[in-house]
C-alpha cells in the first residue's frame, strides 16, 4: 500500500512543479489530491498522464492523508500547518513560516538527513529558502574537508522566485518595451524587464534585506552556526534558474583542484567548469534540472584559504519542489512514517 499526499498550493510554480516530480520519481503514492484555494476549485491540474481537479484546502479533511506538501505561502502555513499536522499528517512546507522555530527541522537532505528525526515534535518539516538550498549543497562536501569560516555570496535570482505573478510580470513587461507600451510594475519595486534589482523581500532595521538574512540564518541552522555569512540578494531578468556568487574562506588549506575533485564526488552536485568559452552552467540550462551545478571554481589569492566558485540550480526544484520531495522520501526510507490506510 502506498501513501496518500496532498499537495497545497497545487496551481503555483512550486506545487506544479512537486506534481511533475512525484510522477517522474515514482514516488509510492495511491493517491495524490490537488488543494489551492476557493478561487481554484474545479480547475485542473496535471499529474503525469492524469488529470486533477483542484480541491480548496479550507475544506478538506487530512484524516487520511499521510503527507501534505505545502507550497500556499508563509500565512496559509501558518494557519494550517499546525492543524494538518494534528491530524497525523506531516506537513512539508515551503514557506518561511517554520524554517526559524526550534521545533521543527529545516532539512536538505545531502546536508541535514538526520536532523529530520525531529518532526515528531509539530509534524511539520521545513524546506529552506531556494537560494540557501543550492549553496549549502555545494558548501556543504568544501566543509566537510576543510572547515569554512566565513561565507560572502551575492544572488542572481530569477522572477520565478516570486511566484507566477512574478513571471507574467517579466513577459509583460519585455512584451510593452518591444510594443512601446507603458511599463508596469506591481510585484516587483521597480522595472525588471531588462533591468537587475537588488532588494527581494522586505528591509530590516540593518539595511539587508530579509531574503539576505534568510540565507545566513538558514546556513547556520543547517550546516554549522560558527560559519559567519554575508549576503546581497539580487533579482535578474531570468525566468527559471538561481546563481550565485561565492566567495568562501576555509580554516584550512585547500586548492581549487582538490574542491572540483571533491564536489564531483558529493551528492547533488555536478561540477562544470572548463577554462574556455561556454565551459560554465549558465541557469537557462539548468531549468528542469534536479543538480546544483558549480563552475568557474578558483583560488582567492586576496586571503588565506579562500576560494570562488559559481553555483546555479533550479529553484523551483532543488530550491523548492524537489527538495521536499526529497523529505518525502527520506521520511519513508528511514521508517519514520506509515501509510494510514495499511
Ligand atoms: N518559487 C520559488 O522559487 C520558491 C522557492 C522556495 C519556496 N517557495 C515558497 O513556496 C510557496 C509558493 O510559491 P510559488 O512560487 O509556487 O507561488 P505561486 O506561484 O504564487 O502559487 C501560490 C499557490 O498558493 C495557493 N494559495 C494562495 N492563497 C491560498 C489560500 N488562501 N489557500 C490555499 N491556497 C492558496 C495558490 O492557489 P490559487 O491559484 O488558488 O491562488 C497557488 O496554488 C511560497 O511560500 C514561496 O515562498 C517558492
Amino acid at each position: 500500500m502506498g501513501f496518500k499526499v496532498a499537495i497545497a498550493g497545487a496551481t503555483g510554480n512550486v506545487g506544479r512543479e512537486m506534481l511533475n516530480i512525484l510522477s517522474e520519481r515514482g514516488f509510492p503514492a495511491d493517491e495524490v489530491v490537488a488543494l489551492a484555494s476557493s478561487r481554484s476549485t474545479g480547475t485542473e491540474v496535471s499529474f503525469g498522464d492524469k488529470v486533477l481537479s483542484v480541491k480548496n484546502l479550507e475544506t478538506y479533511d487530512f484524516s487520511d492523508t499521510d503527507i501534505c506538501l505545502m507550497s500556499a505561502g508563509g500565512d496559509v502555513s501558518k494557519k494550517w500547518s499546525p492543524k494538518i499536522g494534528a491530524q497525523g499528517c506531516v506537513v512539508i512546507d515551503n514557506s518561511s513560516a517554520w524554517r526559524y522555530d526550534q521545533d521543527v527541522p529545516l532539512i536538505v537532505p545531502e546536508v541535514n538527513p538526520d536532523a529530520i528525526a525531529q518532526f515528531t515534535r509539530k509534524n511539520i518539516i521545513a524546506n529552506p529558502n531556494c537560494s540557501t538550498a543550492q549553496l549549502v549543497v555545494a558548501l556543504k562536501p568544501l566543509h566537510d574537508k576543510a572547515k569554512i569560516k566565513r561565507v560572502v555570496v551575492s544572488t542572481y535570482q530569477s522572477v520565478s522566485g516570486a511566484g507566477k505573478e512574478g513571471m507574467d510580470e517579466l513577459f509583460n513587461q519585455t512584451r510593452a518595451v518591444f510594443v512601446a507600451d507603458p511599463i508596469e510594475a506591481k510585484k516587483f519595486t521597480k522595472r525588471i524587464a531588462f533591468n537587475v534589482i537588488p532588494h527581494i523581500d522586505v528591509f530590516m532595521e540593518d539595511g539587508y534585506t530579509k531574503e539576505e538574512w534568510k540565507v545566513l540564518a538558514e546556513t547556520k541552522k543547517m550546516l554549522d552556526p560558527a560559519i559567519k555569512v554575508t549576503c546581497t540578494a539580487v533579482r535578474v531578468p531570468v525566468f527559471i534558474g538561481h546563481s550565485e556568487s561565492v566567495n568562501i574562506e576555509f580554516e584550512n588549506e585547500i586548492t581549487a583542484d582538490e574542491a572540483r575533485e571533491i564536489l564531483r564526488e558529493a551528492p547533488g552536485c555536478l561540477v562544470v567548469d572548463k577554462h574556455e568559452n561556454g565551459g560554465y552552467v549558465t541557469p537557462y540550462e539548468c531549468a528542469g534540472e534536479d543538480a546544483t551545478y558549480i563552475s568557474r571554481i578558483r583560488e582567492d589569492a586576496t586571503v588565506e584559504n579562500g576560494l570562488n566558485m559559481w553555483v546555479v540550480s533550479d529553484n523551483l526544484r532543488k530550491g523548492a519542489a524537489l527538495n521536499a520531495v526529497q523529505i518525502a522520501e527520506l521520511l519513508i526510507n528511514r521508517g519514520l512514517i506509515k501509510a494510514k490506510k495499511n
